[in-house]
Order: C-alpha cells, then sequence, then structure tokens
C-alpha cells in the first residue's frame, strides 16, 4: 500500500508487470550492445524511474545523461511545444546512445528529441519507452525496444506525474475523477 492508492481508480499495469519487462529489456539491450559503451540518455523527469531500474539490468559498462524538455506543465493534454531546459552534459558525437523514456503519446518530444540529437552525429541511436499511446500518436516513430501499449488515457505512477505528484508509485495507473476536479477548486 502506498499513500496514494486511495487516488487510483484502476491499475493498468502492476508492479510486478513492469519489472518482468525491464528483466527482458535489459537482457535483450545487454545482448545488443555486447562489447560496447553505451551511453543511456533519459528524459526528465518521467524516465528517472525507468532508469534506474532498467540500468541495473543492463549488465555493459554504462554512462548516464539526462536531459529535460517541457511538456504538458499540471495539464493534461500537450502542447506540441518542445523546448530544452537541460542539454545533455556529454558530447555524443561517436557513442552508441539510447535514450529512456517512460511514455510517448502523441509522439512529439521524441520525435523533436531525435532529430535534434541525429545532429549530434552518435554512432547509433535507439529508443526504449515504456509505454506507448498508439491511439494518440501523431508522428512514426521507431521505436526498439518497447515496453507495453496502454489506451490514450491519462495515467500515473512509474516515473509519470499528475501536477508533480504519484511519480513514485510502483505501478501505472488512472486516477479517479475527484481528483481532477480537487485540483480544479
Ligand atoms: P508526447 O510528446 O505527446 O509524446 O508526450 C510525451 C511526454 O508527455 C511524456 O514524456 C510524459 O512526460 C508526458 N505524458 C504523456 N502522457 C502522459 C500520461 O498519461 N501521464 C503523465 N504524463 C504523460
Ligand atoms: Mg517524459
Amino acid at each position: 500500500m502506498t499513500v496514494f492508492d486511495s487516488d487510483i481508480d484502476s491499475v493498468l499495469i502492476t508492479q510486478e508487470q513492469i519489472q518482468e519487462k525491464i528483466r527482458a529489456l535489459g537482457a535483450e539491450i545487454t545482448s545488443d550492445y555486447e562489447g560496447r559503451d553505451l551511453l543511456l540518455v533519459g528524459v526528465l523527469k518521467g524516465a528517472f524511474v525507468l532508469m534506474a531500474d532498467l540500468s541495473r539490468h543492463i549488465h555493459l559498462p554504462l554512462e548516464f545523461d539526462f536531459m529535460a524538455v517541457s511538456s504538458y506543465g499540471a495539464a493534461t493534454q500537450t502542447s506540441g511545444v518542445v523546448r530544452i531546459l537541460k542539454d545533455l552534459d556529454h558530447e555524443i558525437a561517436g557513442r552508441d546512445v539510447l535514450i529512456v523514456e517512460d511514455i510517448v503519446d502523441s509522439g512529439l518530444t521524441l520525435n523533436y528529441l531525435l532529430k535534434n540529437l541525429r545532429t549530434r552525429k552518435p554512432a547509433t541511436l535507439e529508443v526504449c519507452a515504456l509505454m506507448q499511446k498508439p491511439e494518440a500518436q501523431e508522428v512514426p516513430l521507431d521505436i526498439k525496444y518497447p515496453g507495453f501499449e496502454i489506451p490514450s488515457v491519462f495515467v500515473v505512477g512509474y516515473g509519470l506525474d499528475y501536477a508533480e505528484r504519484y511519480r513514485n508509485l510502483p505501478y501505472v495507473g488512472t486516477l479517479r475523477a475527484e481528483v481532477y476536479s480537487d485540483a480544479a477548486s
């Protein structure tokens, strides 16, 4: 039990399902990049939980970097506008780079990031995304390491927030309608 459980309407992905998926993704990444040095790029803030868990299932010499981009703020609708709030600390030219993203909704954020990072000439550039909302996706994206497909609903937990809360839930779920109406009043 967590203190937030009473705010949750339904659990879409359980803690066990997430951990099992991450173990499988980690094993796949480990074998695909064998003998190479991989740079994981996490997209803040949502990806920090996935980054921590996934990286411990990747048995390779890893380096870590993070980017922060503007997304929803406190609302639940995408703006389509992407702004870099924090850029990478390191050069990625010639590096094997794997972007770690919590969720792909419209895909606009990731699309922008991929274009931006490609101009810096990494040796390889791939994506691991824990969740995708296929019905909401507006741009085609090649996600080499996909986790779960979910319906086009707003979810929280496992790094994802509503008004900066719920990121520490170990599972992914939807919020009860009262949570939104309480926040608006
Ligand atoms: P996109 O640009 O529409 O693909 O949005 C991507 C970003 O929006 C994600 O990295 C999340 O930070 C945020 N986001 C998208 N869907 C959700 C959701 O259901 N809950 C919380 N955040 C979300
Ligand atoms: Mg995000």
